[in-house]
């Protein structure tokens, strides 16, 4: 056994230094020391050996099993630092070039710029309300005052579904009802943003899907000048503090007053370039107090209870921020357009 041993020590250690490969390395070690190696299965075998041979044929294999161990170890070391000069003499790899930054999703910009009115309006004490973006032509339209056949129902072109009475919402204005209701007597302050649809023709400043951001407050003592000193804080904190704001006189069947947000050019501060129309001005939002009729239909009563509501467009605010000539870009899926924010 003990001869067999040294054949093998020798043969292995031969064979070892002749090896320029790490897989013919890797067939040397499984044949030897691996688990189901030449010395392993003598290891095993020692049991039937005569008792005086047993502790010397052991430890003679255990050497052997070190010694091969170490080879290995040391050869392969050597083959793999040979493999390394070896590639990177053919070129194949260039250790000194940047490493190619991995792919990543981002925040679509309406996502990041939601996400910065939640922040502020949040600050004001609004928490965000989500409501249905198929609804029924009730809440979208009679329940907020514009009952059927009335003109003002042309202000919304509507994509109305195969259900009747069942359509996209054409405006977030209808989940003030919901929220109302919901919360009917107390007070509310919620800001319900989400995805509205028109059937419009689609141009430059007009999808027919885009994103509205609403704003309802309801209690005891809400005025005027709550909605002009919280629209203007928001106005200031999404385009500075110097920037200018002005309301004016508008209409809608569900405020009363109503007014429209415009906040001063700023992409010309005010001078007049093509985006503001060479007014100078770029409206953001269509607001109001809630009128008392809509007040009635959600729930609360108008002669205790007063509000103001808003709605304003995402999409338009990012085009004025970034000087963005054409809404279509939004969900246009280019991501020369998406990967620059
Ligand atoms: C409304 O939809 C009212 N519901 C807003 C409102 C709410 C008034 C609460 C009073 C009280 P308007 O149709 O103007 O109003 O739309 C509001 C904003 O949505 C616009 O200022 C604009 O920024 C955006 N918007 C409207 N239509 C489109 C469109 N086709 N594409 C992109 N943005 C649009």
């Amino acid at each position: 056994m003990l001869e067999r041993l040294e054949t093998l020590r020798s043969d292995a250690l031969k064979q070892i230094e002749g090896t320029t490969a790490s897989e013919a390395l890797k067939q040397i070690e499984n044949q030897t020391v691996g688990k189901k190696g030449e010395i392993t299965q003598i290891l095993r075998s020692i049991g039937s050996l005569d008792p005086e041979m047993r502790p010397q044929v052991g430890q003679r294999a255990n050497e052997v099993r070190q010694e091969l161990e170490t080879a290995l170890e040391a050869r392969l070391s050597l083959i793999e630092a040979q493999e390394l000069a070896k590639s990177l003499e053919e070129g194949q790899i260039d250790v000194t070039l940047p490493g190619r930054a991995a792919p990543t999703g981002r925040l679509h910009p309406s996502t990041q710029f939601l996400r910065e009115m939640y922040d502020i309006w949040a600050d004001m004490g609004f928490q965000v309300y989500r409501s249905r973006e198929v609804e029924d032509d009730d809440t979208n339209f009679t329940l907020l005052n514009i009952p059927p056949h009335h003109p003002a129902r042309d202000m919304w072109d509507t994509f109305h579904t195969t259900e009747e009475g069942v359509i996209l919402r054409t405006h977030t204005s209808p989940g003030q009802i919901r929220a109302m209701r919901e919360y009917a007597p107390d007070p509310i302050r919620v800001i319900l943003p989400g995805m509205c649809y028109r059937y419009e023709q689609i141009t430059a400043r007009s999808e027919i899907q885009f994103h509205q951001v609403e704003g309802l407050a309801v209690g005891h003592n809400i005025r005027m000048t709550d909605l002009i000193g919280t629209m203007t804080e928001c106005a200031r904190r999404l385009y500075g503090a110097q920037r200018k704001v002005r309301f004016r006189a508008s209409h809608f069947p569900f405020t009363e007053p109503s007014m429209e947000v415009d906040v001063e050019c700023s992409i010309c501060d005010g001078e007049g370039c093509n985006v503001c129309k060479y007014t100078g001005w770029l409206e953001i939002a269509g607001a109001g107090m809630v009128h008392p009729v809509v007040l009635k239909n959600g729930g609360y009563d108008p002669r205790e209870f007063s509000g103001f509501a808003f709605g304003m467009g995402p999409e338009r605010m990012i085009m004025l921020r970034h000087s963005i000539e054409d809404i279509r870009y939004f969900w246009g899926n280019d991501l020369r357009f998406l990967e620059q924010f």
